[in-house]
């Protein structure tokens, strides 16, 4: 079997290191790929399947390819799914109408509210004269969002109605999120621990992968400015069995009937990022793909064929892949590049172990690197993903930590703190099944 994976991030390598792993996939390639993923996969580093989709479409054809995996969010919302299942290859994400629950925070608002599923209250507005009415309508801490697609950076999480005031000027006046800002969705402050549910789903067939949790602010303890992720941990912490009950009867089931409802045929990734309030999970955001960094720590610990789920997934069945996991714990620390997440330094040399086996407890997972001649340098603001396994999670942490320290750049930033956060329980829900009989079980 031949796989192409779009994208070039960490999430991407993680994906082409488990098929580079398995043993029915001969050959990976990565579209455009990085100088990780080259060391296990054959890199189309000069096609862009969302510019030139035809032209990839015939490179697939050309090169007999069985099956494309999509990564990021951006070609999924740009209908590249739809497109390549129209021309016969078989493809893992979702098309255009489902990734509209990612690409339209106005939209999956209105989703939600239609479906009954549990979020924050919120008022969605496009003109700067309708703000005081919405921040009157909420309490007094509000969170402020750019509609459209931000890469993580679109939410700001405000203290008092002057901050929100600020944030939904840079976005309605100022254009500070270009046409991602132009409609605004502003939504009552909610609090608790934060979880990530990742689904493989097709219809209203799913398959729960273990939870993870993600670090998004920059700094340790969980301040400064919102990042794509700075770490990410597996199995989470936040939540036990009848935590996850909760989230499959209140939110997981009624999303995936909502889509059926709506006439919207969902096959990929359904992320659903929820907040453990007082009153029960709810949801924070939906995204139409994995998680980066939380597909780091989950696809270390998958133990069978990744390939598996591909084809399961496009046989409309994602949860009759027989899918293991391993026991252990792994966390992925992230090094960053000074600036991240507002203006990252590029350039720099990476010197160190930055690359790793392909049976390593520790992989190095590139995401903002590139070749420059003989010399790998930072080229975005998350650069690296270190990611361990460990007996326990104090032991992952340890790993990934000491692996952080024998790699070198000019400006590395990283979190302390990954993977020491408080936690309630401790429960691993990850476990194949249908929704209806996948048990909690994989408990450490
Ligand atoms: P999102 O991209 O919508 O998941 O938001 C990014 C981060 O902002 C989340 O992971 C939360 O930490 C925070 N956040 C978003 N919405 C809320 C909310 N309504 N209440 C509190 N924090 C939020
Ligand atoms: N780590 C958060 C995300 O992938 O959106």
């Amino acid at each position: 079997m031949k796989v192409v994976v779009i994208g070039s991030g960490g999430r991407e390598h993680a994906i082409c290191w488990q098929l580079a792993r398995s043993p029915r996939v001969s050959e990976v390639f990565a579209c455009p790929g990085n100088p990780g993923m080259k060391k296990i996969a054959r890199c189309w580093p000069d096609c862009d399947p969302i510019a030139s989709l035809d032209a990839f479409i015939e490179r697939c054809k050309a090169q007999q390819i069985d099956h494309v995996v999509i990564g990021p969010e951006a070609p999924l919302v740009a209908g590249v799914a739809d497109r390549l299942r129209s021309a016969g290859i078989p493809t893992f994400g979702a098309g255009a109408a489902a990734a509209r629950l990612e690409g339209s925070k106005a939209y999956s608002k209105q989703f939600m509210e239609r479906h009954q599923i549990p979020t924050a209250d919120h008022r969605t507005i496009d003109r700067i004269e309708d703000l005081e009415a919405a921040l009157d309508a909420l309490p007094p801490q509000v969170v402020v969002k750019a509609s459209g697609l931000a890469a993580g950076k679109g939410v700001i999480v405000c203290d008092d109605r002057q901050q929100a005031r600020q944030a939904a000027t840079a976005m309605l006046v100022e254009d500070s999120f270009g046409e991602s800002g132009r409609v605004v969705v502003i939504e009552e402050r909610m609090h608790g621990p934060e979880v990530s549910i990742l689904a493989i789903v097709d219809g209203t067939d799913a398959l729960l992968l273990p939870t993870a949790q993600d670090h998004k602010p920059l700094l340790d303890g969980n301040r400064g400015p919102n990042t794509g992720g700075m770490g990410a941990f597996c199995p989470g912490t936040a939540i036990g069995p009848s935590d996850l009950d909760a989230i499959r009867r209140t939110i997981i089931e009624p999303t995936l009937e909502g889509l059926v409802a709506d006439q919207i045929h969902y096959s990929g990734v359904l992320y659903a990022g929820l907040m453990m309030t007082a009153s029960g999970p709810r949801v924070l955001e939906y995204n139409c793909r994995l998680g980066d960094p939380e597909t780091q720590p989950v696809l270390l610990r998958l133990t069978s064929d990744f390939a598996d789920i591909l084809e399961a997934t496009a046989d409309h069945s994602p949860s009759s892949a027989s899918v293991t996991w391993d026991p252990r714990p792994a966390l992925c620390l992230v090094l960053a590049s000074e600036g991240y997440p507002a203006a990252p330094r590029s350039g720099q040399e990476l010197q160190g172990d930055f690359y790793s086996d392909l049976d390593s407890p520790v992989q190095v997972f590139h995401a903002g690197t590139r070749h420059d001649g003989d010399r790998c340098v930072v080229s975005g603001g998350r650069v690296l993903g270190i990611t361990a396994l460990g007996d326990s999670l104090a032991q992952a942490r340890d790993q990934a930590y000491e692996k952080a320290n024998q790699i070198h750049f000019e400006g590395k930033i990283f979190r302390q703190d990954i993977g020491s956060m408080p936690t309630r329980s401790v429960q691993d829900p990850g476990a194949p099944g249908s929704l209806e009989t996948t048990p909690c079980s994989d408990p450490y």
